[in-house]
């Protein structure tokens, strides 16, 4: 895995970067949903405005609204505005946002029912993930639909699946459910940041038969995303984003293990 770039490339991934937009066809350009969803962005810095309680309530509404499997709604959300984010966790919100949800796929609920269902706690956490996954994503297109901008965050800020365990001891969470992300929500600071490199549709969309990785593809998107973490952040790179990461992985996957299946190291085989 090659993170050093030359300067040329560097800039033609930027360049490329710049490129990036999504692909409409004409008849359907002027859709006011397909605009919100494509022209969604993560967004890391926020305006001190707070957003109101009417637009918050919508926003937790389109999560409890959401499809689930088997109607099962195997989530639960943490919500916050900035007081109470400072009161639970000693600091702000991350990137200041004005509110957050904490998203948490829950199997605690469907199981005081539904105990008549074999034991199977990785099709249990997977549903539940499938689902509380989507919710988070419904919440943020509502959000953005309302001109509220937000970030999902699974790492950053100890917010997400990756601090699993720390954030169920500040939250209460008990055996059965694992916080996946946090969504902070806020309105955006200036404009949005270009579109981070998507792969290209050949790759993606296959009919009838898998369409094998391509490695030219995939050295040329790394490229790009290279390039585009060292343009916005210019005191980091990916590559110490990538090490923050490894740092943070083993652990999360040893607490994960126990959260899902009861115990370390251990996840039950075929048969048990
Ligand atoms: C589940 C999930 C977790 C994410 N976690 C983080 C995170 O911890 N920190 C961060 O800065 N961005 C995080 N992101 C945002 C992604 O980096 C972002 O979605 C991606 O680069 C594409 O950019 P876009 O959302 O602007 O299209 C996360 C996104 C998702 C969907």
């Amino acid at each position: 895995m090659n993170l050093k770039l030359s300067p040329i490339k560097a800039v033609r991934s930027l360049i490329k970067i710049l490129q990036g937009k999504p692909k409409v066809p004409p008849s359907l350009a002027d859709n006011a949903l397909l605009q919100v969803i494509l022209n969604r962005r993560s967004v890391r810095s926020f305006t001190a405005q707070p957003i109101p309680d009417d637009v918050f309530s919508a926003i937790l509404e389109a999560g409890r609204l959401t499809p689930s499997t088997v109607n099962l709604q195997s989530w639960s959300f943490a919500v916050f505005d900035a007081p109470l984010w400072q009161e639970v966790f000693g600091r702000p919100i991350p990137f200041r946002g004005s509110r957050a949800v904490v998203v948490i796929a829950d199997t605690c609920r469907d199981r005081l029912v539904l105990d008549a269902f074999p034991k199977s706690p990785l099709v249990e956490y997977s549903i539940a993930v499938m689902n509380a996954s989507l919710a988070a994503m419904n919440m943020n297109i509502a959000a953005e639909a309302l001109g509220v901008s937000s970030v999902m965050l699974s790492e950053t800020g100890r917010s997400g699946l990756l601090d699993a365990r720390y954030l169920k001891e500040r939250l209460g969470l008990p055996q059965g459910t694992v916080p996946l992300m946090t969504l902070v929500l806020g309105y955006a600071r200036g404009a949005y940041p270009p579109m981070p490199p998507r792969l290209p549709a050949e790759q993606l969309f296959f009919r009838g038969q898998y369409t094998p990785p391509d490695r030219e593809i995939m050295e040329d998107w790394l490229a790009q995303m290279v390039a585009g973490y060292k343009a916005s952040h210019l005191d980091s790179s990916f590559e110490q984003q990538l090490r923050i990461y490894q740092g943070k992985i083993g652990q999360a996957e040893a607490d994960l293990r126990e959260m899902v299946f009861g115990e370390a190291e251990n996840p039950p085989t075929a048969g048990n």
